[in-house]
């Protein structure tokens, strides 16, 4: 395969083009000489066609609903259960770390888990009305502001150090966020507490009550930021890598990845099927309404939660969750919770429903995540900022592998459409 040629016929021209093959048999044709050499271009405007990068952090089979984290199957965090600190030093570094290493980082972490000051007091003059996701993003670019020796990254130990100050201080400022839109006091970091459960600290303690951490419950964010952690080149990752080819810095790149991630198509979906589920929920809608809604081409209703541009197949973090889902509300005695029923129900309707089995849609890891951090206690609107929270390893992941190929910047072209050579009219003659 290694001289294996790709031939475009067209116009009387007979092009040939290299052809590159992945490790796990992913074919690419590169055509990155089309249009320096011949003055053509490709249209894919979804980029559903294109690599964007060689990468080796995450390998996605969508038709056999395979997702692996540097070779590691997403099945085996769950069996196994490491801590997300230690999924986010492998997605980092490329390797699992050694107890000392694993130690090593977890104390980077707990002695970066506090805001500076003026960052803190930034949270007192937002509305409390702010949207979670402009709060996370205008944060993690603030944190430039206290890190000016982060913006230029030249080294692994300081690409590292900043790694762990990201990852550490954006669980303080989601729990901030979420601590200023409810009018709460602030609560400090407990360095006696690991990841997931120093967060739940932050956002359900009170100064005069201490919230003690369900161990399942702990477990079970520990997962949802797992299965979070990395999805390839999905578009918060590839905004990621487009800000990072520029040069810009992490925190920048990190902050446009917050941003892209917002939108009701990707990581805003999670919200989206909640008000779903609670919209049928109130009477305001019934399942097969729904789906009804989302087969009618003429309205722009979506089933949240389903399909995906990969996966022709069950996502398999869909699948963890769904379990995790049962497995929690079963210890809280909520197994017929109403919001899960019709989650079942509407799952049930869409898998047996052709419009959903000819597109081959099936639930993707928004359909059942939100079910699991209500039960945790985390309300609707933060459920982004949690998906952030868990997917900024594989961003940072993603920026240093853009940051470290010396690629070129990121410069699409266009198939222009708009009118041919034309003249300015002045005022008076128009
Ligand atoms: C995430 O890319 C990633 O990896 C993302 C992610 C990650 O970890 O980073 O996995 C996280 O973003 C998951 C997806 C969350 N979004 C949603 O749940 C929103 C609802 N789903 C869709 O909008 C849609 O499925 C997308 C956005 C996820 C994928 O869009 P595509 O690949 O552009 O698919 P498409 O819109 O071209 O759909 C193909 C067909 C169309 O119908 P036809 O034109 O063939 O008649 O399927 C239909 C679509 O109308 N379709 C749906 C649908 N999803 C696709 N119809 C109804 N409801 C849906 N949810």
């Amino acid at each position: 395969m290694a001289d294996e040629k790709a031939v475009l016929s067209i116009r009387g021209k007979n092009i040939e083009f290299p052809v590159h093959e992945g490790t796990e048999g992913d074919v690419a044709i590169d055509i990155s000489k089309l249009y320096p050499d011949h003055r053509l271009m490709t249209f894919d405007p979804s980029l559903a066609s294109t690599a964007i990068c060689k990468s080796t952090v995450t390998y996605i089979d969508g038709e056999k609903g395979i997702l692996r984290y540097r070779g590691i199957p997403i099945e085996q965090f769950v069996t196994d259960k490491p801590s997300f600190i230690e999924v986010a030093y492998l997605l980092l570094t490329g390797a699992l770390p050694t107890l000392d290493e694993r130690e090593y980082f977890r104390r980077q972490l707990t002695e970066n888990e506090l805001l500076p000051e003026p960052m803190r007091l930034y949270f007192n003059n937002v509305p409390t009305t702010a949207p979670p996701m402009a709060l996370l993003s205008a944060a993690v670019n603030n944190l430039a502001c206290f890190h000016p020796e982060f913006l230029e990254l030249d080294n692994d130990d300081d690409f590292m150090e900043i790694s762990a100050r990201l990852i550490s201080k954006i669980r303080t400022i989601a729990a901030y966020i979420y601590r200023r839109t409810h009018c709460l006091p602030f609560m400090y970091p407990n360095p006696n507490l690991r990841y997931a459960a120093n967060f739940l600290h932050m956002m359900f303690s009170l100064p005069y009550s201490h919230y003690e951490v369900a161990p399942e419950i702990e477990d079970a964010l520990n997962l949802v930021l797992i299965l979070h952690a990395d999805h390839e080149q999905n578009c918060s990752a590839a905004t990621v890598r487009v800000v990072a080819s520029s040069r810009a810095n992490l925190f920048a790149s990190c902050a446009a990845g917050i941003c892209a991630l917002w939108g009701s198509l990707h990581g805003g979906a999670n919200v989206e099927v909640m008000r779903m589920l609670a919209q049928i929920h109130e009477g305001g809608l019934s399942p097969e309404e729904c789906i009804r809604m989302a087969k009618d081409k003429t309205n722009p209703f979506r089933l949240y939660g389903f399909g995906h541009r990969i996966y022709k197949n069950y996502d398999p973090r869909a699948k963890i969750l769904h379990a995790a889902c049962e497995r929690v509300f079963a210890i809280l005695k909520n197994q017929n919770d109403p919001l899960l029923n019709i989650a079942r129900k509407l799952e049930e309707l869409a898998l047996s429903d052709s419009y959903f089995v000819e597109r081959k849609l099936y639930p993707n890891v928004d359909f059942y995540s939100g079910l699991l951090l209500r039960a945790m206690g985390i309300p609707t609107n933060m459920f982004t900022v949690m998906f952030a929270m868990g997917r900024l390893p594989g961003w940072i992941a993603q920026w240093k592998e853009q940051h470290d190929s010396g690629g070129r910047i990121i410069r699409p072209r266009q198939v222009y459409e708009g009118n041919t050579l034309s003249d300015y009219v002045p005022m008076g003659q128009r």
